[in-house]
C-alpha cells in the first residue's frame, strides 16, 4: 500500500475510530462509581431525542420532544439547528436544545465514486460529535435515548455505545428505512445491501420500538424477525392544527400575502384555495401536480372562454409549501406556463402561519410516494387536523390514513388527479361530504395518542 494511503487511512479512519472506543473506558474509569448507575432504582427523569436532521424541519421527533415534557420529563433535544423551531419547544423551561455541527458541505454528493468516499468521513465526522455529546455531555439524570430512523448511521452505533457504558435505554422510532431511501439513489449497489443488514442488526437492539404504520410493525415483526416491545405511534394532529371559524379565515386570507390579494374571490368560492406540502424530493414526482395542473387549467379556461359563467370550474390558488432540492427547478418551470386559470405559488412558512395557511384551504393534496411503501405522508396528518379533505397519491398502506371516499380521495397519476379536480370542484355535494369526513379526523389527536401508544415503551422498554 502506498504510504500516502496509509497515512490517510491512520489519520482519517483508524485513529478517530480507536480514540472514541478507548476514550469512553478511560472516561468511565475516571468518573465516580454512582455518576453512571443505571435507570434501575429511582426513577430518572430524562429523555434525551436525538434527530440525525434538521430539528425544525422533524416534526414528529418535536412533539415527541413536547410531549415528554408536558409529562413531566426533562428533555434534552438533539440535532442540527437550520430552520426555525418551533416558539413552544424554544421556550420550554424543561426542554433544551443541544445544536450539533452539520458535516462540512463538500462531503455531501450524489456520485457513487466519491459517495464511497465521503460517507465514511462524514459518518466518523458525526460519530465523534454525538459520542462526544451523548458520553459526557448528556445530564446524569438521563433515562432513555430516543432516536429515528433514518438515518440509522452512524446514530445506531452511537445509540448502543451510549446504552453499553451508560445504562440509557434506548428506543428506535422507525419513520422509514434509510435502505430503501438509499436504494432509490443507488439501485441495487451492494451499499444498499449492506445499509440493510445494518439498519436489521443494530434495529434488533433497540429495548422498545415505535413504528409510523401498522404494516411496518408487521414487517419488524415478520420480514426482520424483531421481538421486544413495538408499538404502532401513527402521527396525529398535535393540537396546534385546528379548523378555523369563517371569521378566523378570512382574517387570516386578507392579511397573508400570499392570499390577501385574492383573498376576497377565495372567500366568494369563485377561487378555490389548494395547499400541497412537499419535501422536494424524488420520493414525491411534482410533476404529476404539474401535468394535472395544466390540465385543470385547459378545461377551465376553455369553459370560462365558452362563457359557462356561474357554472365554470372555479380558479384555482396552489400554494406548495416546503423546502428541498428540486424545488428552484421547479419553480422556474413555473414561470415558463403560462397558465390562465391556476396562479400557482410556492412559500416557506413560518411554524405559526402553516397550521393557519392549511385551515383556510379548500383541498389539500399529497404527492408523498413511500420509498419503503411502509410510512403514511405526515403532511396529510396536518391537513387532517385542520379538518380539510386530502387528495393522496395511492400506493402500499396510504389506506391507513386515508379512506377513500370519507376523508379524501386516492389518485394513482396525473390523469387521474386532474379528473379528481375537476369532478370535485364542480360537485360541491362531494366535496362537502369528504369535508364532513376530514372533520371526524380532527377529534382524533396526537397528544393522546401518544400517552396511550408511545409512553409505555418510552417508560418500560
Ligand atoms: C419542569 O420541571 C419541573 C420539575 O420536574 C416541574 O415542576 C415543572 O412543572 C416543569 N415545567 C413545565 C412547564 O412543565
Ligand atoms: C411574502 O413574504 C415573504 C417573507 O415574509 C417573502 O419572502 C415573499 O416574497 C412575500 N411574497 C409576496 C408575494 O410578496
Amino acid at each position: 500500500m502506498p504510504p500516502l494511503a496509509l497515512f490517510f487511512i491512520t489519520a482519517f479512519v483508524a485513529t478517530p475510530i480507536t480514540l472514541f472506543i478507548i476514550l469512553p473506558v478511560l472516561y468511565l474509569k475516571l468518573r465516580p462509581p454512582t455518576a453512571h448507575k443505571s435507570s434501575h432504582g429511582k426513577r430518572q427523569s430524562r429523555a434525551a431525542v436525538l434527530v440525525l436532521g434538521d430539528i425544525g424541519r422533524s416534526p414528529r421527533m418535536q412533539y415527541h420532544a413536547l410531549s415528554l415534557a408536558q409529562n413531566d420529563r426533562k428533555v434534552s433535544l438533539i440535532g442540527y439547528v437550520e430552520s426555525r423551531i418551533s416558539p413552544d419547544i424554544v421556550e420550554h423551561p424543561n426542554i433544551t436544545i443541544h445544536a450539533i455541527s452539520t458535516p462540512p458541505k463538500f462531503l455531501a454528493t450524489s456520485s457513487i465514486l466519491l459517495f464511497t468516499i465521503f460517507a465514511p468521513l462524514k459518518i466518523i465526522y458525526q460519530l465523534c460529535i454525538l459520542l462526544e455529546l451523548l458520553l459526557y455531555t448528556l445530564p446524569d439524570d438521563t433515562a432513555v435515548l430516543i432516536t429515528q430512523n433514518p438515518p440509522s448511521m452512524p446514530t445506531f452505533i452511537v445509540a448502543i455505545i451510549t446504552r453499553y457504558y451508560r445504562g440509557i435505554r434506548w428506543v428506535v422510532d422507525w419513520h422509514n428505512f434509510g435502505y430503501s431511501i438509499l436504494a432509490l439513489k443507488f439501485g441495487k449497489a451492494p451499499i444498499v445491501g449492506l445499509s440493510e443488514w445494518y439498519e436489521r442488526y443494530f434495529g434488533k437492539r433497540a429495548d422498545g420500538h415505535l413504528t409510523v404504520t401498522s404494516a411496518m410493525k408487521n414487517f419488524l415483526q415478520t420480514g426482520w424477525n424483531m421481538g421486544g416491545q413495538i408499538n404502532v405511534l401513527y402521527d396525529r394532529p398535535p393540537s396546534q392544527f385546528q379548523p378555523f371559524t369563517a371569521e378566523e379565515r378570512s382574517d387570516f386570507l386578507r392579511r397573508f400575502n400570499e392570499t390577501e390579494s385574492q383573498a376576497e374571490s377565495i372567500l366568494k368560492g369563485s377561487t378555490r384555495l389548494i395547499v400541497s406540502a412537499t419535501s422536494w424530493t424524488p420520493d414525491e414526482d411534482f410533476s404529476i401536480l404539474l401535468k394535472a395542473l395544466l390540465e385543470y387549467d385547459r378545461e377551465a379556461t376553455m369553459q370560462s372562454f365558452l362563457g359557462k359563467g356561474g357554472d365554470a370550474l372555479p380558479r384555482l390558488l396552489v400554494i406548495v409549501t416546503g423546502k428541498g432540492p428540486l424545488k428552484s427547478y421547479y419553480e422556474s418551470l413555473f414561470g415558463t406556463l403560462e397558465l390562465q386559470s391556476v396562479d400557482i405559488k410556492t412559500a416557506w412558512l413560518e411554524p405559526e402561519d402553516y397550521p393557519k395557511l392549511l385551515a383556510c384551504a379548500d383541498l389539500g393534496i399529497s404527492l408523498h410516494t413511500s420509498s419503503s411503501g411502509l410510512d403514511l405522508p405526515m403532511k396529510v396528518v396536518d391537513l387532517f387536523g385542520c379538518g380539510i379533505p386530502v387528495l393522496a397519491a395511492g400506493f402500499q398502506c396510504v389506506g391507513e390514513l386515508v379512506k377513500d371516499g370519507v376523508n379524501g380521495k386516492l389518485f394513482q397519476d396525473a390523469e387521474g388527479l386532474g379528473a379528481l379536480l375537476k369532478h370535485l370542484l364542480s360537485d360541491s355535494k362531494e366535496l362537502e361530504s369528504l369535508k364532513k369526513g376530514a372533520l371526524e379526523e380532527t377529534k382524533d389527536r396526537w397528544e393522546e395518542n401518544w400517552k396511550k401508544n408511545a409512553l409505555p415503551v418510552i417508560d418500560r422498554s
